[in-house]
């Protein structure tokens, strides 16, 4: 079994765990797979409409887990909710970077100031408690070269990106300085059942689901660029194992795909094949906007948590995308 090479799932069981941004895509498959596993699980999350929470999320296992409404930007709720827990992964988060340069402020106040509100009420009220974070593939920018692996520059191309930045390096900075434990995974496009797919402020994978299973063709951008894509499952486990032992504590580690990276018509391409063959796309130039912050070819080189965790991807993007688009096909209105 995958998860016996990579942590003792017996370890899990009865954990008190916290996890903020719950109710969202990969905080709810974690959730999910943290109940299978026997954990007491405490998720936290604002439900803000124009992020990725849903309370449809938790469907199934919503009395298996404490959920808590509320805004990791509050600062006496956290100094209270932080208390008691073993695990803290850290996911809530402002995950749009159009939204970032629209409106930098409320970006800066979720991934950086709130980051370092979650760490001083870890400071103060529970010390002890494991930390893994999660960071992006934003941060880098423009790779300079590919596959980009931790020693590449940063240089951000969004607001998002400075400000996920940001928090990353408080946790690192928490853990050096405080012996708070504390980790963080940059991750790259992450897609799978559960992500939003209203719209493309969480990913550009999530309209092009909703737009195969509605009948309509959707765009893609450019079209030549290429991308790896972590399906959320591996994404999971790759966070349990990182929060299981304290091998990678004070660093950020990037993750990565069980695929060659691939442009991104070939990625509309494999999604068509995914819904059986049906589905259409045009393929567009970059919106200016957009053109102005994307960040060209980007795909990770992410031996280094390999090697320290014996974490490997495993579900390929045909394997992934067939999941995901069977999940929508049977509960799509509930994410619209
Ligand atoms: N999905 C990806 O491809 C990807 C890539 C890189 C990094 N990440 C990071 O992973 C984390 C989880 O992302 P996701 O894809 O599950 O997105 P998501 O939007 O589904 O999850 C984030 C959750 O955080 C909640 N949230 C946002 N602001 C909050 C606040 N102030 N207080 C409480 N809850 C709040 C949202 O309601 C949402 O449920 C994010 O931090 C994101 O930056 C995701």
């Amino acid at each position: 079994m995958m998860e016996a090479t990579l942590y003792d799932p017996v370890g899990y069981s009865g954990a008190r765990v916290l996890i903020t941004g719950g109710l969202g895509f990969i905080g709810s498959n974690l959730a999910r797979r943290l109940v299978d596993l026997g954990a007491e699980v405490v998720l936290i999350d604002s439900l803000h409409p124009e992020y990725g929470g849903n309370l449809v999320n938790v469907a199934g296992i919503e009395d298996r887990v404490t959920i808590n409404i509320s805004d990791v930007r509050d600062e006496q709720s956290m100094l209270y909710l932080i208390r008691g827990h073993d695990y803290l992964f850290n996911l809530a988060g402002q995950t749009s970077h159009m939204d970032s340069m629209q409106d930098p402020y409320t970006d800066l106040e979720i991934n950086a100031r709130a980051q370092l509100s979650i760490l001083e009420s870890c400071r103060k009220c529970n010390p002890g408690v494991k930390i893994v974070f999660a960071s992006t593939r934003q941060i880098y920018g423009k790779p300079e070269y590919v596959p980009v692996d931790e020693k590449h520059i940063l240089r951000p191309t969004d607001v998002n990106g400075i400000n996920k930045m940001a928090g990353e390096w408080y946790h690192i900075l928490y853990n050096n300085v405080y012996g708070i434990r504390a980790c963080a995974l940059r991750l790259t496009n992450t897609y799978g059942p559960r992500m939003r797919v209203k719209d493309a402020r969480q990913t550009f994978l999530g309209i092009w689901v909703r737009s195969v299973l509605e009948g309509k063709p959707f765009e893609v951008w450019d079209g030549g660029q290429l991308r790896d894509f972590t399906y959320v499952d591996d994404c999971v486990e790759a966070l349990l194992a990182a929060a299981a032992g304290n091998a990678i504590d004070g660093q950020a580690l990037n993750l990565g795909g069980a695929d060659k990276p691939l442009g991104l018509k070939d990625v509309a391409d494999v999604l068509v094949a995914a819904n059986g063959g049906v589905g259409s796309y045009a393929v567009k130039p970059f919106p200016a906007d957009r053109k102005r912050i994307d960040i060209g070819d980007y795909y990770a080189d992410d031996g280094a948590i390999r090697a320290a965790l014996g974490w490997e991807p495993r579900v390929t993007l045909a394997a992934g995308l067939r999941r995901t688009v069977d999940f929508y096909r049977e509960h799509l209105a509930e994410y619209l």
